[in-house]
Parts: C-alpha cells; structure tokens; sequence
C-alpha cells in the first residue's frame, strides 16, 4: 500500500458538511489530504498531517471532488451544428434532430465510436470530471443500442439504456410495435450492459402510458430508474419519476407547484442541464425554486451533438450560477455530490475518508473562481482513482 500526501492546499472542498467550516461544501483551509491506494485515507489541516511515502505540494491551489456528470450521450457519431446554427436564429428545438445522429452513429463502427468516445472523456478529465454516466438512444435497433453500451462499457459502469429516446423512422407507423421491442428484445439483450433505464418522456417522444410501460419493463430486468422529463413542455415526467422512485428526473424546465412539492418530498434528484438550456436557447430551468423547496439538485452537461455539444462541468456550473439562481456553493454542489446522489453513489463527489481519490487542483485560491473565470481552463491537475493524469 502507497500513501501520498497532498499538502498546500489553500482551500479544501471536501462537500462533507462534518468537516471543515460545517457548510453543505465542508471546506477546510490550509489543507492536507492522504490517498492510499485508489481511496482517500484522511483530510485535514496540513499542520496535522500524518506521515506517508510520498507528498506532492499543490503551493496554494483548491482543491475540489472530480465532477460527477450524471448524465450525457456521448456515444454518437456525426455533428449537428447546422441544426444548432438555426436554432441560433430562433428555430425551436424539438428532438427531430436525434433522427439524424440515429443515422450517422449506425453507420459507425465499435472502434470509431469508441475513439470518439475516448476523445470526449478526454476532454471531460481535463476539465475535471472523474464520473461518467453514458446513455445508448442514438442506435434504437437491438444490434446498435447494445454496440453502443458496450462502448460505453469500456469507460463506465453508469451506463443507461435509452432505447426509448425517439420512435426511429422505420417503426413511424407503428409506436406499439417498437415499445414492444423497447421492452422486449432490446431490453433483455442491452440489460446486461447496463445499471439504468432510461426515457425521453415528452411531447414528441414517449407518452405517459408508453413511459410506464418502459419504466416497468427496465425495473423488472434490474434496471434502476432515471427519465428525461418536462425539458419542453409540462408532462407526467416529474409525477412519474417519484412514483417509480427514479434516482433522477433530469432537465425540469416546466414544473408544476404539484411537481416541486412531489420532488421535495421524495429522494428523486432533479438533474439540471444548463448546458441543454444554453445550446437550445431554452428558458433556463428555474434551479432556486427547487432548491428553496428542499429538493436535491444536481448539474450534469447533457453533453450530445445535439441539444448540448459541451464537455465543460465548469461551464455549466458558471451557467447555473448566472442563469438558474444557484449560488456558487450549490453550484459546485451540485455537480459533485449531486450528481453522485443522481447516480446513488456515495463513494464519489466527496472528499472524506473512505471515498475513492477522485479530485481536482485548481490553478487558483478558490472554488469560486470556477464560476468567477468561465471559459478558463483552472483544472490544473486529477487524480481518479488515486491515480493522477
Ligand atoms: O437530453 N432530450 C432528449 N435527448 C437529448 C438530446 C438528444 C439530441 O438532440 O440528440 C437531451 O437533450
Ligand atoms: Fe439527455
């Protein structure tokens, strides 16, 4: 066993509200933290360090828990800027695109999906993120969706499958017959690639009744529950997802008071999708009402070719600051412990012992600067795993 202590840490975001200043962000000043092996084995001020093998001395930097990104599609191929150039322009955004990536992404081969998929989680490590959860739906035939799981297989154990994005274009006649496939052959051969179940449930996507069909026959197969609700009109996602105990109902931009207070009094997260809102020119989903409501909050990137071409934790948390009304606590909140809460991890989003090493260094004082400084590139180093790079 190897143990490493990372000393000089002017700021310490453990997101342990017993440590430190007693805040949800449990922060620590002039900190020190050991990994032992692939786990963090203490935290505290630096003048109480244990000794260990090693040491590395951040000289000043904060330090945080690597994002925990809940939620993105990042197994596709192709791009759809053209549809984001019109949407730019005022064009709305309906989920008709999805067709077009559902194309592109068959024609892909494993290993070209695969080192696109690697250069998108290169990106994300970069800007900080050591947790990924990846969603299929850009296959919707038996073959594609479970290609694509695989795939995303390699980088994750958070997958998700998402046959029910879309109706793809061969079944337009004949919804039945593809939610019976959804259900069927598409669940019993995806199941063993993936922890969740997931469903666009929309106005142009899947309805109340097909949902619950989906949502049954996923639990069923040992599927944990999450949904894609009420990101472009009001609809049963958010009723539905507290009624199957989902971890997470993600988008929330049209929420009733009825919905807010089902939440509330739920364990279901509502994952808010900044990064979504911005590339759709969508109202921003309202972030202080659910918060001043109690309800438990997360951020993830959403990132697709689609509706959010966007790798950048950092971005969406300046986004949720800026446009959803979280403060920058809540923000960074958010996007580690929330999002671990999304995915019904406790092992990940916080920096206290027994959690796995999964941090990052800022190149500067404090969090704050993650919203302070959008654009910027502050992760100056991770660790994942206890492993740096
Ligand atoms: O979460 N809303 C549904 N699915 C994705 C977008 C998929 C796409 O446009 O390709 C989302 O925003
Ligand atoms: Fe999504």
């Amino acid at each position: 066993m190897t143990s490493t202590l990372v000393t000089g840490i002017s700021e310490l975001v453990t997101c342990d509200p017993t440590l430190g200043d007693g805040s949800p962000l449990g922060i620590v000043h002039k900190a020190a933290l050991v990994i032992e092996d692939e786990r963090v084995a203490w935290v505290g001020e630096a003048l109480h360090a244990p000794a260990t093998d090693t040491q590395t001395d951040l000289e000043g930097r904060a330090v945080i828990p690597g994002f925990v990104d809940s939620h993105t599609h990042l197994v596709f191929a192709g791009e759809r800027s053209a549809e984001w150039e019109s949407r730019m322009a005022g064009a709305p955004y309906t989920g008709g695109g999805i067709a077009t990536t559902v194309a592109a992404t068959r024609a892909a081969s494993f290993e070209k999906l695969r080192a696109h998929t690697q250069s998108l989680v290169e990106q994300m490590r970069a800007q900080g993120t050591t947790t990924i959860e990846i969603k299929s739906g850009y296959g919707l035939d038996v073959v594609h969706e479970v290609l694509i799981l695989e795939v995303a297989r390699d980088f994750t154990r958070e997958t998700t499958f998402l046959g029910a994005h879309v109706i793809p274009a061969e079944y337009a006649g004949d919804r039945e017959g593809y939610v019976d496939l959804v259900c069927g052959e598409m669940l019993q051969t995806c199941a063993p690639f993936a922890r969740w179940i997931d469903v666009f449930c929309d106005t142009g996507a899947f309805d109340e009744a097909e949902t619950r069909r989906i949502l049954s026959a996923g639990r069923g197969a040992g599927l944990g529950v999450r949904l894609h609700g009420n990101q472009l009109e009001h609809g049963p996602g958010v009723r539905l997802a507290v009624e199957f105990a989902a971890a997470s109902v993600d988008h929330c931009n049209h929420l009733s008071d009825e919905d807010v207070e089902a939440l509330a009094a739920s364990d279901v997260v509502a994952t808010l999708l900044p990064g979504a809102d911005f590339s759709t020119r969508a109202a921003y989903a309202n972030g202080r009402r659910l918060l001043d409501a109690g309800v438990t909050v997360a951020i993830a990137t959403d990132c697709n070719p689609g509706s959010a071409y966007i790798t950048s934790m950092p971005l969406c948390i300046a986004l949720a600051v800026r446009e959803m009304g979280l403060t920058p606590a809540e923000a960074l909140y958010a996007a580690t412990r929330g999002g671990a809460r999304a995915l019904h991890r406790e092992d990940v989003g916080r920096l206290s012992v027994g959690a796995y090493a999964d941090l990052a260094a800022l190149d500067a004082p404090s969090y704050l600067h993650l919203a302070y400084r959008p654009g910027s590139q502050l992760v100056s180093q991770s660790w994942r795993r206890g492993t740096p790079g």
